[in-house]
């Protein structure tokens, strides 16, 4: 069953068709990639189903109800959640406390009669065993500003993954990382995500990484689909050869 599904999402600005009449669905627990040459729209497309942006035409329909204008922090409570967005990560203070504070956002957001005391141990525990899944428990108590640019990534993503999102959206999340880390940080996301029901999308230039990483991949440009499919059919593609990987 598909958590999220776009119909015919459409974003103009000015003259430029930014998106076009994009049709597409990613199922529960599916792990997609976004492929395209800059400028293709992979950005906008995010934007607009994160409520970033507002569609011109079309629609989201997340977890079987159409989102319409649902502003960002709406959707996130629903599930639908872009790292590096919310929640952010905070240079003066201790893993745990970032992603403790992640966790207790949830919980105030979802909970009217949240108490600070009931969860005062609760989201210690809880984002201690989150730190563990992602490999960064052994630095809980060291200020994130210290830690290495590739393990804040882990970091943002071991927050977004306290909103217990239903659907996560990565733009880039090996982004400024060496090579040799990339990979590092791939699997421990793919190890976390193949645990849940989560779905992620995530858009990435890495042709290397798509193919190991996703289970389907979405090639866009100038703004539509130009072939959905498994990581084989995408990248063997003739027109995806010549316009996204270069090849003449
Ligand atoms: N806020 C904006 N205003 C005007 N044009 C924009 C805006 N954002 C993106 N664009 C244009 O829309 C097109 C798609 O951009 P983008 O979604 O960032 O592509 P990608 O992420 O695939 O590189 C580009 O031509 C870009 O210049
Ligand atoms: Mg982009």
């Amino acid at each position: 069953m598909s958590v999220l599904e776009t119909k015919q999402l459409t974003k103009q600005f000015g003259k430029l068709t930014a998106v076009d009449r994009m049709d597409f669905e990613i199922d529960r627990g599916e792990i997609v990639g976004i492929i395209g040459p800059n400028g293709a729209g992979k950005t906008t497309f995010v934007n607009l189903l994160t409520g970033v942006l507002e569609a011109t035409e079309g629609e989201v329909i997340f977890d079987g109800e159409s989102l319409g204008n649902a502003p960002v922090h709406d959707r996130a409570n629903k599930g639908l959640v872009r790292s590096f967005q919310i929640p952010r990560v905070c240079d003066d203070l201790t893993l745990l406390e970032n992603v403790r504070s992640a966790v207790l956002s949830r919980e105030r957001r979802n909970n009217s009669l949240f108490s600070i005391l009931h969860w005062e141990d609760e989201s210690r525990e809880e984002a201690l065993e989150l730190l563990e899944r992602f490999g960064l428990a052994d630095r809980q108590n060291v200020e994130a500003e210290t830690i290495p640019h590739g393990d804040k990534k882990i970091l943002d993503v071991c927050m977004s993954v306290a909103m217990r999102p239903k659907l996560l959206i990565l733009d880039e999340p090996t982004s400024g990382v060496a090579t040799d880390n990339k990979h590092e940080i791939m699997n421990r996301l793919q190890r976390y995500f193949e645990t849940t029901d989560s779905a992620v999308l995530f858009i990435e230039h890495d042709m290397e990484l798509i193919e190991q990483y996703a289970e389907r991949v979405l090639a866009m440009d100038q703004g539509q689909k130009l072939i959905d499919g498994t990581p084989q059919e995408v990248l063997e593609d003739e027109t995806v050869k010549r316009r996204i990987r270069g090849e003449e």
